[in-house]
């Protein structure tokens, strides 16, 4: 017999069905001769109940029968009295897969907090919030193909070792097989790196956008979805030195198209995760407003989990320059009031996260894009404006997030891009193919980036970066 899983059953099955289903022992419960055994198999958020007659025989069974532990029952179907669920399990016959010693097995049915979960990461996976976020996970990365093949994009393999900086900030993992404890070396005492596997030095990508362009100036619409490394030293709630990034890439769209399209993809994925999540979400906005009731007044966001999501997909998002998002800040009360870490003095800095969040939470209180940046402080293959001293880039900035997508309108000319690599210091020699598709049939194109677990973390409304992704890679932690 074939083995029906949870989800099913608790969505389709009438009563008097005879049934094989298998699982991990949530929760066990002995009232008189009638043991309760709530089972889940990770295929939805609510559990099984399971109703075993205690003989004997079974008795001595149960006795090994704890939480965490692995079951294979088969029964008949009955009508649930309780709990609000059409059905639950009459078990006839019960094989235990595997024990959880109660002694060992961290996981005990209460509340644990995140921090101590993320300790297991092998384990987490057992909990309703975790389960729930890794459910949604699946759901989101189904959701993005889903988009972007419906529109006609093409996915894009781009490779995870390069010889190149897409992002130019020196951020990036080598990649080498030469003996660090026997270097060779060059005449004149430098690594000789023509000795290493590639015959170069090579790193892992911090970035698809490179070669994404040039599939795009071909095939007109791709994307990449794919592992992204940066070895920044970053110890924040939104960063993580593995990643995975989504980046679209279109021929002969301006960095208006490409703003459309990044806003409605994200409301795509949201309304996707709004109509096929339910159920996870649920639970997830329950547990964010549990959450909040522990912080202080001051601290709580106003809304809940489903009505942000909601709030974002009936929203236009909101359409400003670096030079006005200046403007605004500088005038703003917690900078006046000196209550921004980094203050904003000048025409020319850096946005922080909390300048992004004052005027997305605060200020517009909505999503807000943030275009024409200084070229200073933007990556070199972005579109010159004509003012020489903007380039054309798009931030897209989320409440709780801050920047959740990067993008720009592509320079697109040879002689500008070859100035802009010279001022920043990129070799030419080592990015000829690149600049050949300025040589070749140039036209228009843009691109942007989203961070998957950026998405994430809004979607679900977790915290911390770490709690979306299985495994995370963060300074001074590989474990699993
Ligand atoms: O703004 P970034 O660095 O842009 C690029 O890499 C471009 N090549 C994208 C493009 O135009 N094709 O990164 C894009 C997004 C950020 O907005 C953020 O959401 C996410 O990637 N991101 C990170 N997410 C988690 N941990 C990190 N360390 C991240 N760095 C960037
Ligand atoms: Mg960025």
């Amino acid at each position: 017999m074939k083995r029906t899983k949870i989800a099913d059953i608790l969505q389709h099955s009438k009563v008097n069905e005879n049934i094989l289903v298998m699982g991990w022992v949530r929760t066990k419960r002995i009232s008189k001769n009638v043991c309760f055994i709530t089972l889940n198999d990770g295929s939805c958020m609510a559990n099984l109940q399971i109703v075993i007659d205690i003989t004997p025989e079974i008795d001595e069974l149960l006795s090994h029968v704890h939480s965490g532990a692995a079951l294979k029952i088969f029964g008949v179907t009955v009508e649930s009295l309780g709990q609000g669920q059409a059905v639950e399990l009459q078990a006839k016959e019960i094989t235990l897969l595997g024990e959880a010693n109660p002694e060992e097995y961290p996981l005990q049915p209460k509340k644990h907090s995140l921090e101590f979960l993320r300790e297991i990461a092998h384990l987490r996976f057992r909990t309703n919030t975790f389960g729930a976020i890794f459910r949604i996970r699946h759901t989101m990365t189904y959701a993005i193909h889903k988009f972007f093949n419906d529109k006609g994009f093409y996915n894009i393999h781009t490779p995870i070792i390069t010889a190149s900086d897409c992002e130019g900030a020196g951020e990036m993992f080598r990649v080498t097989t030469l003996d660090l404890y026997n270097l060779p070396k060059t005449e004149d005492g430098k690594i000789d790196f023509t000795q290493d596997f590639f015959g170069r030095e090579t790193n892992l990508t911090v970035s698809g956008q490179l070669e994404a362009e040039l599939a795009a100036l071909a095939l007109s619409q791709v994307y990449t979805f794919g592992p992204t490394f940066r070895a920044e030293n970053s110890n924040t709630a939104r960063h993580l030195a593995e990643f995975w990034m989504i980046e679209p890439e279109m021929a002969f769209y301006d960095i208006n198209d490409d703003m459309d399209l990044a806003e409605e993809m994200l409301k795509y994925l949201v309304k996707y995760a709004l109509d096929n999540c339910r159920e996870d979400l649920e639970f997830l906005h329950k547990r964010r407003e549990e959450e909040q009731k522990q912080k202080p007044q001051n601290e709580r966001d106003e809304m809940g989990l489903i009505p942000r999501l909601e709030f974002v997909l009936y929203n236009n998002f909101e359409r400003i320059t670096y030079t006005q998002a200046i403007e605004i800040l500088m005038n703003s009360k917690p900078n006046k009031n000196k209550q921004f870490v980094y203050p904003v003095d000048k025409w020319g800095t850096d946005l922080q996260s909390e300048h992004e969040r004052y005027l997305v939470e605060k200020h517009f209180k909505k999503p807000v894009i943030i275009t024409d940046y200084p070229k200073e402080i933007k990556a070199f293959y972005m579109k010159l404006n004509d003012d020489g001293k903007t380039v054309r880039a798009m931030d897209v900035l989320f409440p709780q997030i801050g920047e959740i997508i990067g993008g720009s309108q592509r320079e697109e000319n040879y002689d500008k891009l070859i100035g802009r690599m010279k001022e920043v210091g990129i070799h030419q020699k080592d990015m000829w193919w690149y600049l050949e598709t300025r040589k070749f049939g140039s036209v228009p194109h843009s691109g942007f980036g989203l961070g998957f677990e950026r998405l994430m973390l809004f979607i679900t409304g977790m915290s911390n970066i770490r709690d979306v992704i299985p495994f995370p890679r963060t300074p001074k932690n590989a474990e699993f």
